[in-house]
């Protein structure tokens, strides 16, 4: 196995990091990696955000429900949708932009950016660093615009907490990788017993790391899954101007 799928293959999510500050020419090479993500019809409409003030990520913390991790990561990256730019280059060519009140727009942008995630990640991690997604940025999507000091026609929709790891995970399995992957066709025959087993396993690994408040798959999604979590997310990205009913 190469070095790079090693990486990818021992992913884990950090949340405990010690004080040291992350170099700027790491950051720098992380964020090198990111820029050069693909993005759809080359329209780059992602931008990023680093905010290293520990004020200002305790502010983060605080609008994302209180994850401690953000405080202790010495690094947060704002991944933003940014149909402002967009907005620049349509006017410019003398158009009126209207994708960012689509689906379309929405979903484009949402796969631009978990690219950009996904490259923050492996480069973040193939330096050594610890990182652990943050969603919950949409927690509160107004409080997050204003902090960031976001215009219209943007949208924060996920973070990343990146710091020198302090305490290490063992790898949390996932479900087994015929429920992941499908030949020619689509098949979710084996789906049921997948999940059974998955469910176990879950558990077996809650309990190896000490975690008496973990709960089963089904139950997890069941809890999170029977409301829409993150209210705010629809409203806010309404006032910003980014629709999705065309
Ligand atoms: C888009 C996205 C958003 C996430 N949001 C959060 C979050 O807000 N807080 C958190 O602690 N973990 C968050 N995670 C991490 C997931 O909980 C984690 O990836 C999942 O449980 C699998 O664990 P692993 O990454 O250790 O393999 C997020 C992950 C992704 C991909």
């Amino acid at each position: 196995m190469n070095e790079t799928l090693r990486i990818q293959q021992s992913h884990r999510s950090i949340r405990d990091y010690q004080d040291t500050p992350v170099s700027d020419a790491m950051l720098d090479q992380i964020i090198a990696a990111a820029h050069r993500a693909p993005t759809s019809m080359n329209a780059q409409e992602i931008s990023l955000v680093v905010v290293r003030d520990a004020e200002r990520r305790a502010r983060i913390a605080g609008l994302s429900g209180g994850q401690a991790w953000i405080v202790k990561a010495p690094v947060f990256i704002a991944i933003v949708i940014d149909f402002h730019k967009t907005d620049l280059g349509v006017r410019k060519a003398g158009q009126t932009q209207l994708i960012h009140e689509s689906m379309e727009g929405f979903g484009v942008a949402a796969v631009d950016a978990g690219i950009v995630l996904g490259t923050l990640i492996t480069a973040a991690e193939s330096l050594g660093l610890g990182v652990v997604p943050i969603g919950s940025i949409r927690r509160n999507p107004q409080g997050m615009t204003d902090l960031l000091g976001l215009p219209p026609l943007t949208f924060p929709l996920v973070g990343l907490c990146l710091g020198h790891i302090k305490d290490d995970m063992p790898l949390k399995p996932r479900m087994d990788i015929g429920a992941f992957r499908h030949n020619e066709r689509y098949d979710a025959s084996g789906y049921a017993a997948a999940i059974d087993a998955y469910d176990t396993t879950i558990m077996d690994y809650w309990q190896k790391i000490g975690r008496s408040d973990g709960t089963s798959w089904s139950d997890n999604l069941g809890n999170n899954y029977k409301t829409v979590y993150f209210p705010q997310v629809r409203p806010v990205a309404a006032m910003q101007g980014l629709l999705n009913d065309k």
